[in-house]
Order: C-alpha cells, then structure tokens, then sequence
C-alpha cells in the first residue's frame, strides 16, 4: 500500500462557472477540486491549509468510514472543532474499499461555494469488477446559486425567513450557462463567451463502452440526468456492484454515487445532448447541459436537435421504481443481520422554532454543539451536550403524514442516540406533508462512518406489523445515502460497529442547516487517542496539557 499526499489550499476566488462571476471556493485554484486517486489499502494525507481569510472550514470525505480514525471524518461539530482562517489541519485516513467517493466542505453551508470533488479508488492488482468497459470517466452533478452560501445561511435563520428559492442554474462536472441577457443580470457580471463556462465535453469513440462515475452533491435538487439517444446500465451504486439494470434516465439525489455503462453505438456523425434536470420540485431552474461528441466530430459542434426535456417534475412513480430496483449484484452479496436489536422510527416533519422555519425528525431539529460530540463523549464533558435521549419514534397511530400538522411547534435539541457498540439498528425513515398543503418533498439521508442495508421503500405510513414482512433480507444493496420519496418511507439496518460519533442527515445543504440531522454514538470506549488538532474550540480549550 502507498501513501497518497496532497497539499490543498482553499481559497474564494472570483470565478464564473455558469458565465456569471460569483466568489468561489477554490482548492489550488479550481471547482471542482483536485481528484484524489488511489488504490485501495493506500493512506491519503491531505494537508489543508485554509486560506479563506474569515470563514472556518472542515472538509468530509463522504463514503469514507473512517474506521480506525472517527477524528478525521470532516464534520464540524461532530468530530472536529472547525479550521480557523490561516490554520493548516491535516486529514489521514486509510481508502479501505474500492470505489466512487466524494468530498466536499462540512462547516455551515459551504458546500454551495463550490468546494467538493471526487475521490477514485481503484480495486488492487489481480481483482477486477463484474462488468467491463473500455473507459473510465468522473462527472460530479451540482446545482448552483448566485447568492454567497454566507447570504443563504443567513436568510434561514433570520426572521421572516427567506427561502433560498430555487438554484440558478445546474452543473455538469462544475461547468453551466446562465442566460446572461436576462435584464435582472448587472452590467459586468456576466459573460456568456467566458471560456470558463463552455459546456462540459464528454469525448467518446465510436463502438467503445465507458464507465460513467455519476455523483450528485447538489445543494438543493433532485436530479434525473440521460445522454440523448443512449441507454445507460446501472452496475455500482454508493460504490456497491448492483445487478444490472438499463434506464433511459437515471434519477440521482444528493450525496449518491452511480456508476453507469455507455456504449457509443449511435450515429457516429454528429454530437449528442447530455442533460441534467430538477425533479421533485416544481422549479425554474433550466436545464443542465454537456455534449456527448462522438470523436472526430469538433468537441463544440452543437448537436443538430433539441435538447432532451427530461420528465415531468411530480412524477414519483419512475423514481420510486429505480429506488426499489437496485439491488445487490448476484456474486456480492453481502446479507443483512436478520433481526434487529432497536427500531428507531425517524419522522422527517417542517416545523415552527421560536419563529424560525426549521427541519426536524420527531419535531425535534437538531442544532451542533459547541463542543464537537466524539470530543465531550471521549473526554466525558456531560455538560457541553444535552444528555436526555432523542425521541425513538412518534405517535403513529394519530399522526396525518398527508396534511399539515395542526401543530407545527417543534423544539431544537443537540442530544444524539447512542448505540450499542455492535448491535444491529433499523432506521425507518417516514416522510410526511411539509408546513405548506399537498407538499412532501425528497429528502436524501446520508450515514457518516457505514454503509446500511436498504431494506424497503413504500408508499404512505409505514405499518410496523405488517411492512417488515416484505423486506428483502436476500439482496439488499448497500448504500449510504438513500431517498427517502414524498409521502412515502425506506427502512434501512446497518451494524452499530464503528466505534465513534456519526451523522445521520438529509444531505440538502439547507435542510441540514435547517436542522434534519441527528447523530449516533457508538463504542466510544474503543475510540482510541484523539489527536490534539481536533481540539480549540468550545469546552476543549484548556484540555490539552503540553
Ligand atoms: Cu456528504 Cu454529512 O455529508
Ligand atoms: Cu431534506
């Protein structure tokens, strides 16, 4: 095994990535950041050096389970004090499993600035995956704002509240258009002839098969993404082999990863559209856009056609069919405990907090200490968290998942679940109407630190006697991000086996901000010394003696 060294500088840089120049968070100059490629079993040191002047920051390895080192899992709050502007931190952490990662910022909202990239394990000599392909291709799928992530941020918790609406724009591999000529845009701002915004190639030889890395870290949208007159065939998903399946278009939401097949066996004379488009929300944003150019065709010769529309935005049904078939590939599967030892029944609700617009589970909205968790659990600082459990469920015999509640009041709380080290937890996600009537949106949960069996989707209130009957305990898929679809609920199970403390969140920027997260602690006896560079915020400071 080797070891992988990176030196990053992140900085705001002006930068126009949909021909409107907005600051953006750059590492060593670029948005998308550097990929980080290893084989697995390497180290990967990044050293970190932040260099945005006045904003803290932490960067997640996202998929990465840290096993061994919780400390350097990248989220604020949970595992690590923030990184002051001018302080350089350093990430070390063993790529245990081969596969399609991502990274991105983990403090505030940043991840909006543009600081995320991908991470590409390669399997080891002499191992190969049960499908071939001629070529291997990333492509990182965003949606992107104008507003600064500060001004975002600061528009959830003030109040009123101000929304922060629908994206300006979504982007193929970091690269967008936005109609510059549209009156509202100031003079100077805007430059549709900027090379930085030409759209995203992807270059393909006649008759060849490529391997596409699809990863989604949009902000906000659920995303379906298609190549113009080509099939796609799911073989990996969040870095698992799943047994193929073909799709015309391939619904992704944020903090997924797939890998798809291609094979360029269209027309060989002309180029091809490649679009993403929002799902789930009715919204304005336009069309993503990138060009399929079959080589030697000029890479900038527009296809002769209109762009693919993409599906219609309220239509659950194809999504909720490509959620329930992805399933494990026959020659990996790796089968769930059969039981369980706890059920924790998570109600995702929108509620009213001292008069700001919150997100919940329960109707509790979570907010970070001051004191990141593996810290105060390791060092037993019983006062920098509230000790009373989280709620295990909620009244499900009374509650209406399809109308607004007639109580929106929730609380917030910064208490978390703690587990038993290496026992086996069901987490039934339970989707309900938002504040606003006949609305349910999508949320994407994200696990730090495992990968969890998904053993059903379904639609309306999940029915603990009689759903559990119909869970697939002979092929699930692992993941470790998974929607959960409008009105509808996923249960998942993993192994408590991780000793550390855990996330578990709705991976859009903003409803984490707003409060859709918990957190679990598990094993923490077993949590070996934690490095001093954790440390320097809230009640850590003064713990580290010279
Ligand atoms: Cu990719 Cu906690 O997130
Ligand atoms: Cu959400």
């Amino acid at each position: 095994a080797r070891i992988r060294r990176y030196k990053w500088e992140a900085k705001y840089e002006y930068k126009s990535p949909d021909c409107y120049k907005k600051l953006v968070i750059t590492i060593n100059g670029r948005s998308p950041g550097p990929t980080i490629r290893a084989t697995q079993g390497d180290t990967v040191i990044v050293e970190l050096k932040n260099n945005l002047l006045t904003e803290n920051l932490a960067i997640h390895w996202h998929r990465i389970r840290q096993i061994g080192t919780p400390w350097f899992d990248g989220s604020e709050g949970v595992t690590q004090c923030p990184i002051l502007p001018g302080d350089t931190f350093t990430y070390e952490f063993v790529v245990d499993r081969a596969g399609t990662y991502l990274y991105h910022a983990h403090y505030g909202m940043q991840r909006d600035a543009g600081l995320y990239g991908s991470i590409r394990v390669a399997l080891p000599d002499g191992k190969s995956e049960p499908f071939s392909y001629d070529y291997d291709r990333s492509i990182i799928l965003t949606d992107w704002y104008h507003k600064s992530s500060y001004e975002q941020a600061t528009g959830l918790s003030s109040i009123p509240f101000v929304w922060v609406g629908e994206p300006q724009s979504l982007l193929i591999q970091g690269k967008g258009r936005f109609n510059c000529s549209l009156p509202s845009v100031g003079a100077g701002l805007c430059n549709a002839t900027s090379p930085e915004c030409s759209p995203y190639v992807l270059t393909v030889v006649s008759g060849k098969t490529y391997r596409l890395r699809i990863g989604s870290l949009t902000s906000l949208s659920a995303l379906s993404f298609e190549i113009e007159g080509h099939n796609m065939t799911v073989v990996e998903a969040d870095g698992h082999f799943v047994e193929p399946f073909v799709v015309t278009r391939l619904f992704i939401y944020s903090g997924e990863t797939y890998s798809v097949l291609v094979t360029a066996n269209q027309d060989p004379s002309r180029n091809y559209w490649s679009t993403s488009k929002v799902v789930s929300r009715n919204s304005t944003t336009p069309n993503g856009l990138a060009i399929f150019n079959y080589y030697p065709n000029h890479p900038k010769k527009l296809p002769p056609t209109i762009p693919p529309r993409g599906p219609i935005w309220n239509d659950v049904g194809p999504r909720l069919n490509q959620s329930l078939a992805l399933k494990s590939h026959r020659n990996f599967i790796q089968p769930p405990p059969k039981t369980s030892n706890r059920v924790i029944v998570l109600l995702n609700t929108q509620n009213r907090v001292n008069g700001n617009v919150r997100w919940s589970v329960n109707n509790v909205s979570y907010n970070h200490p001051h004191t990141p968790y593996l810290i105060s659990l390791k060092e037993n600082l019983q006062n920098s968290f509230d000790q009373t459990p989280p709620p295990e469920g909620y009244d499900d015999s009374n509650y209406d998942i399809y109308s607004v509640a007639p109580n929106v009041n929730g609380t917030t709380s910064n208490s978390i679940y703690r587990l038993q080290f290496n026992s086996t937890v069901d987490i039934i996600l339970q989707n309900a109407n938002s504040m606003n009537n006949n609305t349910s949106e999508t949320h994407p949960w994200h696990l730090h630190g495992h990968d969890f069996w998904v053993l059903g989707h379904g639609k309306g209130k999940f029915n603990r006697s009689t759903d559990p009957k119909n869970y697939d305990l002979i092929s699930p898929i692992m993941k470790n991000t998974v929607p959960v679809h409008p009105y509808g609920w996923t249960a998942l199970r993993f192994r408590a086996d991780n000793p550390g403390a855990w996330a578990f969140h709705c991976h859009i920027e903003s409803h984490f901000f707003m409060g859709m997260g918990v957190v679990f602690e598990q094993g923490i006896d077993r949590v070996g010394k934690l490095p001093s560079s954790i440390y320097g915020c809230g009640d850590t400071k003064g713990l580290l003696r010279p």
